[in-house]
């Protein structure tokens, strides 16, 4: 053997010892510590950062194949059965690289998801993590149908078990335990994560709520009524997504002055009250390309109005002028809105023919059945709050309640879609991809640690507005308030100059 050869031997042979080092053996012998009721381990996987992590079983709805994961960790999944008719999918991944720190993420829309690029993204940020398929597989509301078990699960029961079995993991693998809880969600997993403030106090120090479905049936109703007021798309109360457009422009030409800047950006949607007559064909028009009809006028307007129910009681305010071009793909593309349809056809009605025709009766109908309280807000916030809870809620734009400083602030992402997307400053470390940041004045979740931890509460959130979209360099900041202060452009300079700006 020559001396070249025999140092590859001793190359390799240390490379195999490192490839199995203290962190890879726990990991290998994981599943054999486990013995908790209910729970079945499919396997504990080492995963190296780097690696493209491919995720044949994911439903294909889920839209969801593999996931990057840029940290080693060790991933843990298993099936936990919740009743005797219902079982949720959960994974644990600890990282290699611990903080102390175990978190929950959440789920969206009517899924049946695990949210991987959740998981890869607080791993990545040193959290232990769990996340959930929240008791159904793939986005439908199908599973549903006759299955109150299953529906229970997706209401709160999949969350709340999740985290009782990720703790109880995240003591065994790590020998240090945890020393805080944490949980980020948006949309329904917003929910999810106002639905266990008040549910399960205890089992949170802070909770990052981005843009919750409370409210979650009246949402539904709501989300299912734009379809009764524009139509299908051969209706003549049906607009284009080009007539939206103008509809957008003329919106933005009416109020995004408001507060002084010319940005293309609405900082407080509630101070516009736009005009859309203006928008209506002159009698004479021989092109109506650039205008609308007053079908159409009547039933944008509607579509900015809020829904009121049959008593005339308030169900949901209106939607917020400035999000039209983002929300007609979505909600006004001349088909009954899918989660809405779903809802009404596996939950309501137990009737999967039921057409999508929605009245305010549906809605009556939707409220009065509220099952599990998916409503969620109960009002009472208290035993977390004496917990030492601390909450951080961000949206687009709903206002919450406002005397609960202390443990609870709400800020309002101007230029934000739904959770993310938009053309505003919406880079808020909500996620993977919208991730700019891990200093926690421009970053929430870190914000979060930052109060829970060393009691700093956060006054602002700064958000990167990517030059084109997530993925493309930041091309500027912007701080966003706090509730109920609202932004204002001071100058001098460019909006795109963050001290340019003031909270009043
Ligand atoms: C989960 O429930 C199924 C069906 O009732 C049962 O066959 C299985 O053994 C249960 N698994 C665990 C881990 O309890
Ligand atoms: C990961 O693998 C998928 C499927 O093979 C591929 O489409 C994707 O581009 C890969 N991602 C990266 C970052 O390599
Ligand atoms: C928990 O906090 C204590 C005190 O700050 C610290 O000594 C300990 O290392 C922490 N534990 C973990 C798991 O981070
Ligand atoms: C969800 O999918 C996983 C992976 O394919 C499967 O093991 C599990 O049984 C499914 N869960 C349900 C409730 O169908
Ligand atoms: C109508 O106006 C639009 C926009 O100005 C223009 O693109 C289009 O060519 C015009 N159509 C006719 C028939 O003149
Ligand atoms: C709603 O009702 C109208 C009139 O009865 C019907 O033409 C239309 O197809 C229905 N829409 C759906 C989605 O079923
Ligand atoms: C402000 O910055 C934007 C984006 O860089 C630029 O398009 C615009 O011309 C600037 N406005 C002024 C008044 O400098």
């Amino acid at each position: 053997m020559t001396r070249f050869s025999a140092l590859s031997l001793l190359a390799l042979g240390s490379m195999a010892f490192a490839s199995q080092d203290d962190f890879q053996a726990k990991c290998a012998q994981f599943s054999d510590k486990i013995n908790l009721p209910h729970v079945q381990v499919n396997f504990a996987e080492y995963v190296q950062g780097g690696t493209n992590l491919s995720l044949p079983d994911n439903a294909p709805s889920c839209d969801a194949s593999y996931q990057t994961v840029s940290v080693d960790l060790c991933r843990v999944a298993m099936a936990v059965n919740t009743s005797s008719s219902s079982q949720i999918t959960l994974e644990a991944w600890f990282p290699r690289e611990y903080t102390g720190r175990f978190l929950s993420t959440g789920n969206g829309g009517l899924s049946g998801c695990i949210q991987y690029y959740d998981l890869a993204y607080t791993a990545q940020m040193g959290f232990a993590t769990v996340g959930a398929n929240n008791g159904h597989n793939g986005t439908s509301g199908k599973p549903f149908y006759h299955h109150p078990e299953v529906l229970k699960d997706f209401a709160y029961r999949s969350l709340h078990t999740g985290v009782v079995i990720g703790k109880e993991l995240t003591d065994i693998f790590y020998d240090e335990g945890f020393n805080k809880s944490y949980y980020l969600g948006c949309s329904t997993g917003g929910r999810e994560g106002w639905k266990s403030i008040q549910k399960y106090p205890n089992d949170f120090d802070g909770v990052v709520a981005g843009a919750p479905a409370i409210n979650f049936v009246n949402l539904i109703s709501w989300s299912a009524h734009f379809y009764s007021i524009l139509g299908s798309s051969t209706s003549d109360t049906f607009l284009t997504t080009a007539d939206w457009e103008l509809v957008h422009e003329e919106i933005l030409r009416q109020c995004d002055t408001i507060d002084g800047a010319k940005d293309d950006i609405i900082e407080d949607p509630d101070l516009c009250q736009p005009i859309l007559e203006t928008l209506i064909c002159p009698s004479n028009a021989k092109n109506t390309t650039n205008c609308l009809s007053s079908a159409q006028v009547h039933a944008a307007q509607k579509v900015f109005s809020p829904f009121y129910g049959d008593k005339g009681e308030l169900l949901y305010r209106r939607m917020q002028p400035g999000s039209e071009n983002l929300a007609a793909p979505i909600m006004y593309n001349g088909e009954p809105f899918e989660y809405s349809l779903d809802w009404f056809r596996y939950v309501v009605y137990n009737d999967p023919s039921w057409s999508g025709n929605f009245t305010v009766k549906d809605a009556e109908a939707a409220l009065a059945q509220n099952p599990y309280n998916i409503q969620t807000w109960d009002g009472d916030l208290s035993p977390f709050q004496k917990n030492g809870g601390k909450v951080l809620h961000y949206h687009d734009h709903e206002p919450p309640p406002t005397e609960l400083d202390e443990f609870y602030r709400f800020f309002t992402i101007s230029g934000m879609g739904h959770c993310g997307d938009g053309n505003g400053a919406y880079g808020i470390g909500q996620g993977i991809d919208t991730y700019a940041s891990s200093e926690p004045g421009s970053n929430v979740l870190m914000a979060m640690v930052k109060w829970v931890e060393e009691g700093v509460a956060p006054e602002t959130v700064r958000g990167a507005k990517f030059e084109d979209g997530v993925g493309t360099p930041v091309e500027y900041w912007r701080k966003h308030c706090r509730w109920p202060r609202r932004n204002v452009f001071k100058g001098p300079g460019n909006y795109t100059d963050e001290n340019s700006w003031e909270c009043i």
